[in-house]
């Protein structure tokens, strides 16, 4: 049966020796917390770093036996692999990055080839598991590498990935020397999620600049599957809080609390120690708040629970020494016999008293300076099951795009936070009731559930998608097959376009000329008397006659303007009318104009402009833009505007490829047809082709053809074969 696999760094559960006995407990941070009461249904597995490092066989032995009653496979670190793959590359080199603290980032050799190699120790251990019809779903920053791993061993599974945390701005993405690796790392994936459309927008940028790849509407074409990208803002175990949150032992605890409290209002703030937090930010907001209402003094205190994090990594060291100081200064400054204004505890909490204190709290304090997506907001409103409270929460976490009702705070402005937590102090129990019963809903419906099936159910459709899509690659029994009816047949025809199918394409489209091997390819392949060779091209017929015109083969030449048989000359398929250049050239001249880098090629009966040498994505805009606008002013005219591979060409509507092959189908009658192209144009010579062609697309993406190969060398190496084997 199929089944899930969850692959992240850490496992929900993390190891602890105790007096030489190891212990187990539950990880903190959002993605375990997150998962860790879904992915059990059926027989789910879950692999990941179990937290410690073991040194000895037997100790592991006991670890795996305990993981294994709860379906998790641990996959064990060495003291070096967590100190440059776990302390190193990601949460000294990622994590700063991605958070926007590339101030912090560490950009070290031998971290990345660290990452490189737990990740490869991570798809071992998927692949001793793992099962072609399964689904594996790769968490997390730590594991960018893992879904190409996975893919090149298992071509066909199908993989889900999703980032916990935010992807930045192509900006700060590009500083990252590994860059390109790690964005082919992530496209290994059939479907990449993020927290937010911002993060969503942020990944395509970036794989458009970098990797040079073209993505429309969240799909991105990586020339042999189609990846999709979409947004899918986690959610809760909402229940779970909810139900703890009522039950009778939280309703002890919440009294204990009280009790030492003395009534006083709560502000609450919970966060692993991170930079990304904003704890220190909090703490000066917090201490220019009392300084400015004294009146609040003794009435409010603030119970910050740290839970340490990553604490052998150098910027939380110092970030531990800058909070411990800040508290002791507010509570130097402030603190009465009976006050200490921060309540501050460095450690984490069970269950109960973290939603004892959830329940306790007037107001929530979430000021992250970035966060993916921040579930101690979310933990909150789920348990404010009296419908009261205050949730402060900064634009800069994800969750803030479904919050809209919280007081929203730039966490960088202190006096902002300072008069939101007046605010959040003084509000009317009415107002706090409106506010928090309209998020509950929000939390409600999208809660943990929702958020697994919702993802799943997309990589699902995706998986649909692709494999509807698919061409089947020419390999193996297809193309022996395909060799042996060429060698059999007494007539044959073969199509074949030039940029991109026989020569790869060039940032110059003037400097394609064809090579020695492709010029002695084609003479030998048009050197057979039962073969017809002909190039079917959307270049002007000027060039290729230039480039190929001593051989014996025919040429269709501006998408089938021009017709040459090899003996005869060129000539027009019918009588056509350029007159419109005159009024359109202008047009492709201001684009030219407009956008340095671009060019015109002019050819008898088509203008086309050129943008493969500028940013992808100004091209791709102005692309758009020079379409709609053609599209404008040439309504009721006989004219066709084009969107190709770097190109928006404008031509006469009654020339295509496909009319213009169909004349050699009619004159010849072959036994044996063959049509190879990459481009959208090419489309319009495969659906004239009869049924029984071999009809081939160069990349595996949307066709017609019944085949695809992958590069133009797969296309010369087939020729190779024809010719090789050739009667
Ligand atoms: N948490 C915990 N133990 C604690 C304090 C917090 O397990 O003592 C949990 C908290 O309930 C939340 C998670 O840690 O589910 C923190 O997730 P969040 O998304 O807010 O931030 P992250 O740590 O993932 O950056
Ligand atoms: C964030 C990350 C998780 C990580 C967690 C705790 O939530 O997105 O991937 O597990 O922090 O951090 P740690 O380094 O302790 O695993």
């Amino acid at each position: 049966m199929a089944r899930k696999i969850i692959v992240s760094n850490r496992l929900p559960v993390k190891i602890k020796r105790i007096e030489n006995r190891l212990t187990f407990e539950a990880s903190e941070g959002g993605l375990a917390t997150g998962l860790g009461s879904v992915y059990k249904d059926g027989d789910n597995i879950w692999i990941g770093w179990p937290g410690l490092c073991l040194d000895e066989e037997s100790e592991e032995q006991t670890a795996i036996a305990e993981l294994q009653k709860e379906n998790m496979q641990p996959v064990f670190l060495t003291e070096t692999e967590i100190k440059e793959y776990y302390e190193g590359f990601s949460n000294e080199t990622l994590w700063p990055t991605f958070h926007y603290f590339s101030q912090y980032a560490v950009y070290e050799q031998s971290y990345r080839d660290a990452y490189h190699q737990v990740n490869q120790k991570f798809c071992d251990q998927i692949l001793k598991s793992a099962n072609p019809g399964d689904t594996i779903w790769i968490h997390d920053y730590q594991l960018l590498l893992l879904p190409s791993m996975v893919r090149e061993k298992l071509p066909d599974i199908t993989i889900g990935f999703f980032q916990h945390i935010p992807f930045p701005s192509y900006e700060v993405f590009r500083m990252l020397p590994w860059r390109k690796d790690i964005l082919q790392g992530m496209l290994g994936a059939d479907l990449i999620g993020f927290h937010t459309y911002d993060d969503v927008r942020h990944f395509v940028s970036s794989v458009i600049h970098i990797l040079g790849l073209a993505a429309s509407h969240g799909i991105i074409e990586t020339g042999n599957r189609s990846v999709m990208v979409d947004a899918f803002p986690m959610g809760i175990d909402y229940d779970k809080y909810a139900d703890t949150a009522k039950s009778e032992k939280v309703a002890a605890i919440v009294n204990t609390f009280q009790e030492a409290l003395r009534s006083r209002k709560i502000v609450l703030s919970i966060d692993r120690l991170d930079y990304s937090k904003g704890i220190p930010q909090r703490l000066r907001a917090f201490e220019m708040f009392l300084k400015q209402y004294p009146a609040f003094h003794e009435e409010v205190t603030l119970i910050m629970i740290v839970v340490p994090s990553r604490a052998e990594v150098e910027k939380y060291k110092e970030l531990k020494i800058e909070v411990d100081e800040l508290v002791g200064r507010i509570n130097g400054s402030y603190r009465t016999l009976t006050w200490a204004p921060v309540q501050y505890y460095y450690s984490s909490f069970p269950f109960e008293e973290l939603s004892a204190f959830y329940r306790l709290a007037h107001v929530a304090l979430v000021t992250p300076m970035r966060d993916g997506m921040n579930l101690v907001c979310k933990e909150y409103i789920a348990s404010r099951t009296d419908g009261t409270g205050v949730l402060i929460l900064s634009e800069m976490a994800g969750a803030a795009k479904e919050l809209s009702e919280a007081i929203l705070i730039n966490p960088n402005d202190v006096n902002q936070v300072v008069d939101a937590l007046y605010q959040a102090l003084t509000i009317s129990e009415e107002n706090q009731r409106t506010a928090i019963a309209s998020m509950m809903v929000t939390v409600q419906k999208y809660d943990i559930h929702h958020w697994v099936n919702i993802f799943m159910d997309r990589l699902a459709y995706t998986k649909e998608k692709q494999n509807a899509l698919k061409t089947t690659l020419l390999r193996g029994e297809i193309q022996q097959k395909l060799i042996k009816e060429y060698q059999q047949a007494r007539q044959r025809l073969i199509f074949l376009d030039y940029d991109g199918t026989l020569m790869p394409f060039t940032r110059d489209p003037n400097k394609t000329k064809p090579d020695n091997e492709l010029l002695n390819q084609l003479q030998a392949l048009a050197a057979n008397p039962a073969n017809r060779v002909v190039i079917i091209s959307g270049r002007d017929h000027t060039t290729l006659a230039k480039w190929l015109g001593h051989l014996p083969i025919d040429m269709i030449a501006e998408h089938g303007v021009w017709l040459r048989e090899h003996e005869t000359e060129w000539h027009m398929i019918q009588n056509l009318d350029n007159s419109w250049k005159e009024d359109i050239r202008p047009i492709f001249e201001m684009y030219v104009s407009r956008t340095p880098g671009t060019l015109l090629e002019e050819k008898d009966f088509a203008l086309v402009w050129h943008y493969r040498k500028i940013d992808p994505a100004l091209g791709e805009t102005r692309a758009g833009e020079l379409s709609s606008h053609l599209n404008y002013l040439i309504a009721n005219q006989n004219l066709q505007v084009m969107e190709g591979d770097k190109i928006v060409e404008i031509k006469n509507i009654e020339v295509n490829k496909g009319i213009a092959a169909a004349r050699w189908l009619q004159s010849y009658e072959p036994d044996f047809v063959l049509a190879v192209g990459d481009d959208r144009t090419d489309e319009d010579t495969f659906r004239m082709m009869p049924p029984e062609a071999y009809t081939i697309k160069v990349g595996n993406i949307r066709s017609v053809a019944k085949y695809h190969l992958h590069t133009t060398e797969d296309v010369r190496s087939l020729l190779q074969h024809l010719t090789g084997s050739a009667q």
